[in-house]
């Protein structure tokens, strides 16, 4: 590929993308054409990214981004527009999962957990709408959850996060579309990544003499149920590439049967009948 054909590419940033679904979104989005930052917090992570991107001959670089950190977003888009002068896709992916009821979770615990799901996926957004505003053009794809729509029990933080970016995400819906930019959620199952070894339980959730234990084990078996039937990561990376390549995309993208079904079920049920269909599912496992 020339050094011209490369500069005519379109140029997206994926957060996260060390593994699972930032990394195979990274991939997909440099396949399709897009000259692609994989960026993620530790760069050293990326080895066997690159070396994917290599062999394929992709236009892929890594490029180090913390989303905890304004500095770090702020140098990496400034780093990026000097190099590329554009900025077409971004897709905040970066996230985690806290797990443990309230009352178990620490304000440092809440804090750390909205500071990158939310307020890293809102600091990335501050930092690209004005020039995607400039360029008359530009899509963000916020990668929110099934957990984003339905709650299941003790996740009330994670599930505030993705709540939250979701409202979010429909209201500047309007205010973007005026100058060209679509914003877009994505909203998948359970997906095979890291996510599940990654999880973070709440230090006071790991107590042997938690009230809420035995709640806890059911759910870490509904989990693993969840687990087995989960998705492969490419399948969320599609859909992205789908979304981002569309000239009028959907406000929504959710991904996956399960993710379907049950964002089906709480919109065709009423609150009380979703909530004793919910809680059925869970009691089962107990
Ligand atoms: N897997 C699922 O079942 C599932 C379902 C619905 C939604 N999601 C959402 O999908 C997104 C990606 O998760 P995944 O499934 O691909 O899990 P994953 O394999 O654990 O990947 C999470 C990524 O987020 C990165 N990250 C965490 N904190 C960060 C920070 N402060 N700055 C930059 N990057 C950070 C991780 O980097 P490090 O390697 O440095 O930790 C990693 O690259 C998350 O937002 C998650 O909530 C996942």
């Amino acid at each position: 590929m020339s050094g011209g054909e490369r500069e005519a590419m379109q140029t997206a940033i994926v957060t996260g993308s060390s593994s699972g679904i930032g990394l195979e979104t990274s991939l997909a989005l440099a396949r399709n054409g897009f000259y692609t930052y994989a960026t993620m917090r530790n760069p050293a992570k990326g080895k066997a990214l690159v070396d994917r991107a290599e062999k394929e001959e992709l236009p892929l670089q890594v490029a180090e981004l913390d989303v905890d950190k304004s500095e770090s977003v702020k140098n990496t888009i400034d780093g990026i527009m000097e190099e590329r002068k554009r900025i077409d896709v971004v897709v905040n992916n970066a996230g985690f999962a806290l797990v443990g009821a309230l009352e178990e979770t620490s304000m440092d615990e809440i804090k750390a957990q909205f500071e990158t799901n939310l307020f890293g996926a809102l600091r990335v957004m501050k930092a690209v709408i004005s020039i995607m505003r400039r360029q008359a053009g530009g899509t963000i794809v916020n990668i929110t959850s099934m957990g984003g729509r339905v709650a299941i029990p003790l996740d009330p933080i994670y599930h505030g996060t993705k709540f939250a970016l979701e409202g979010i995400t429909e209201s500047i819906r309007y205010e973007l579309q005026p100058f060209g930019i679509n914003v877009v959620l994505v909203e998948p199952g359970a997906v095979k990544t890291n996510f599940f070894d990654n999880l973070k339980f709440a230090h006071g959730a790991t107590r042997q003499d938690s009230p809420y234990a035995k709640f806890m084990s059911g759910l870490q078996a509904a989990a693993a149920h969840m687990v087995q039937d989960a998705i492969p990561a490419r399948e969320v990376a599609e859909a992205i590439v789908q979304a981002v390549k569309s000239d009028s995309p959907q406000m929504r993208y959710i991904v996956g049967k399960d993710a379907q079904a049950m964002i089906e079920a709480k919109k065709s049920m009423g609150d009380r009948e979703f909530e004793k269909f919910m809680s059925a599912r869970f009691a089962e496992r107990q």
